[in-house]
């Protein structure tokens, strides 16, 4: 795998370009062996949540699923119990869903509400969408008490390109320029701050996270695994990679790739000529279809257990039946046919493998070392 840290995806597809017409060779042979403990280990596991998952930014949804003022999204995906959602000034923020009185759960249920404020059940202390104590019933009850010291807990959250960052770690900035390296020129490439969210679906998997960025690491994998469905749209095994900081940008030629041989740079159509799939660090997966984008975030609650969520975003707001109907039929395309019945079913049955203990380790070759080199910067993070 070359690395061209900061070079545009437009390099990468004239290097498909290339591979297919025969004029550069395909990825070099090799074979890199990882531990199969590393997929089921209760410490491993936990050494990740905390040194991977509450220490760095991670995607929680693009900013068009909460586009009003009072939207939300209730989540208990990094461990924590958490709301993301957008004030009434239209800003973003992400505070504990937990009541400062006496600790009780503020809202019930997990997934996507719309609130006007937050009332716990227990008391009915009440606290606005900024976060900010509002009311306390009987507050004389409390004597001289500051309101002011009990707003919500909040965590460092930052818009970026389209997509909302979250941060556990409340002790320090985000760093997030320095976390993305370069990724935010890419995503600007795809436009991807003026896409628009159209439908998402968020399941529990039974395989460790890894499997899954395994899974969208590897070229080698499509024309077989994805047969039935999206399959014949690729020739067999062109890809390629390379790494921005800790993410990694891959693109898989696409059939169309025969037209931009010998075509100038300028003319090169990104999403027509190749998939581009950006794994971005640790947890997340962009994948940039010709006619909309796949956000896939990663959550892991066990070491065999992860939330996927996948979200569908449009290039423009959908607006008649008839555009309904065709995303709907992408949706349940790559939702159900590719990523659930294909790539979800294969990293379950690979879960349930390793439980055998047939293999020590898990073997990749020259295809997919993409996804050893993701494997490489979690052992660096973890040393
Ligand atoms: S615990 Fe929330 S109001 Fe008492
Ligand atoms: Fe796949």
């Amino acid at each position: 795998m070359t690395t061209q840290a900061n070079a545009p995806p437009v390099s990468l597809v004239q290097q498909l370009a290339a591979r297919y017409a025969g004029r550069e060779p395909g990825q070099r042979p090799c074979q890199i062996r990882i531990p199969v403990e590393h997929y089921t280990d209760q410490a491993r596991f936990e050494a990740e949540r905390k040194q991977l998952f509450l220490r760095r930014p991670l995607i929680i949804c693009h900013e068009s699923q909460i586009p009003d003022p009072g939207d939300s999204i209730v989540h208990d995906w990094l461990g924590l119990p958490l709301i993301t959602l957008r004030d009434r000034t239209g800003a973003i923020g992400t505070f504990m869903n937990v009541c400062r009185h006496r600790g009780m759960r503020l809202v019930q249920a997990q997934g996507s509400a719309c609130l006007r404020s937050l009332v716990c059940p227990y008391h009915h202390w009440t606290y606005g969408l900024d976060g900010a104590l509002r009311n306390i019933p009987r507050s004389e009850s409390f004597g001289d008490i500051d309101m002011n010291t009990l707003g919500l807990k909040a965590l460092p959250t930052e818009l970026r390109n389209g997509l909302v960052w979250v941060s556990a770690e409340t002790g320090r900035p985000m760093e997030l320029d320095k976390h993305l390296a370069g990724l935010g020129r890419d995503l600007d490439q795809f436009a991807l701050a003026d896409y628009h969210f159209f439908q998402q679906n968020v399941r529990t998997v039974n395989c460790n996270w890894k499997l899954i960025q395994d899974a969208f690491l590897d070229g080698y994998h499509v024309v077989r695994l994805h047969k039935n469905t999206v399959g014949a749209f690729f020739p067999d095994a062109v890809s390629t990679s390379d790494c921005l900081g800790d993410h990694i940008r891959s693109a898989v030629a696409r059939n169309e790739i025969s037209e931009a041989v010998g075509t100038p740079a300028a003319a090169l159509d990104l999403r027509r000529h190749a998939t581009f799939a950006y794994t971005v660090f640790p947890n997340a997966i962009l994948i940039f279809h010709p006619d909309y984008t796949s956000v896939i975030s990663l959550f892991p609650l066990g070491p065999d257990q992860t939330v996927f969520a996948h979200s569908m975003l449009t290039p423009q707001p959908v607006s008649s039946q008839k555009e309904r109907d065709h995303y709907e039929r992408s949706f349940h395309l790559i939702d159900q046919g590719v990523f659930q019945a294909e790539d979800i079913f294969v990293a379950e049955g690979a879960q349930r493998g390793m439980r055998s203990g047939a293999n020590k380790e898990l073997l990749f070759g020259g295809l997919e070392e993409p996804a050893a080199q993701f494997h490489q910067v979690i052992a660096r993070e973890l040393a």
